[in-house]
């Protein structure tokens, strides 16, 4: 893997058993947050896997632990228990640099708030995950630009591209959030609630986008969400429920039922 020595990441930890299809794995993870009476435990003993190239849902109602769970899959927040491994590498005992160097490398973020930069345009916020690596040269930045570009017209927002984020709605300001989590081609994106603030339409050009991304890049998603409508067109859904996964649902909805129009 690009940017990362096998030395930093096994310092803390045994390797693995490798997953060959596999590009995520939880086992027995486990989160509480606080001591004493401010103890809340939010993930009990949660395992699954997701495979590489596979869409993912994780549905549940507010408080039942999805951006808990997305934190963790995302190296964003460190299991109290349990293991988490992306690829065939231990990242829950990873070090710190080595954590943020695999974030970097291969994991597209869409935050719950869009968290988009007021000084920059939309087509400038999705390039910043770009900013934050290695400085691309002049070819390699055009061809970004022209992937922004791209992106941003995929989710209907061609005439928002040069505007700042106080001028677009939360449905605009959102798509501009997917596109940044997509600008890098990650092989792993972590949606939470992307589609919370979109409407039937915007919600299509959405998932029409990650199943391209999906088709042609083998670009795994998990996206979390609290609307059953938005349980369509992918792969499988886990359900969460008060920090416990349920038995996993039935496989793919995907091909018999579809977006609200
Ligand atoms: N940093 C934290 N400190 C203390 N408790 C936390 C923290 N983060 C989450 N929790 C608690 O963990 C539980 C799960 O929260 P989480 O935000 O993961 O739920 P959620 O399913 O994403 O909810 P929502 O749909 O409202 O976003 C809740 O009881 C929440 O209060
Ligand atoms: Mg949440």
């Amino acid at each position: 893997m690009r940017g990362i020595t096998m030395n930093a990441i096994w310092r803390n930890g045994p390797a693995p058993a490798a997953t060959p299809a596999g590009l995520v794995r939880l086992s027995g993870v486990h989160k509480r947050f606080g001591n004493g009476q401010q103890r809340v435990h939010a993930l009990h003993d949660i395992s699954f896997e997701l495979a590489a190239g596979e869409i993912v849902a994780l549905f549940g109602a507010s408080g039942d632990g999805k951006s808990t769970l997305l934190n963790i899959v995302g190296l964003l927040e460190t299991p109290s228990e349990g293991s988490v491994v992306i690829g065939n590498l231990l990242a829950s005992k990873m070090s710190e640099q080595a954590r943020v160097e695999l974030r970097c490398d291969m994991i597209g973020y869409v935050f719950q708030s869009c968290n988009l930069v007021p000084v920059l345009t939309a087509h400038e916020n999705v390039l910043l995950p770009l900013m934050l690596r290695a400085r691309p040269g002049p070819a390699d930045m055009a061809a970004k630009c022209a992937l922004a570009t791209e992106l941003l017209g995929q989710l209907g927002l061609s005439k928002q591209a040069g505007h700042y984020p106080k001028r677009l709605d939360p449905s605009q300001s959102q798509r501009v959030a997917i596109a940044r989590a997509l600008v890098t081609r990650p092989r792993l994106v972590i949606a939470d609630e992307p589609g919370a603030r979109l409407n039937a339409r915007a919600a299509r050009l959405m998932m029409d986008l990650f199943v391209r991304c999906q088709r042609d890049d083998g670009t795994a998603f998990l996206i979390s969400t609290r609307d059953q409508r938005q349980l369509v067109r992918v792969d499988r859904t886990l359900q969460l429920c008060a920090g416990r996964l349920r038995a996993p649902c039935a496989a793919s909805a995907r091909t018999t039922q579809r977006l609200p129009r």
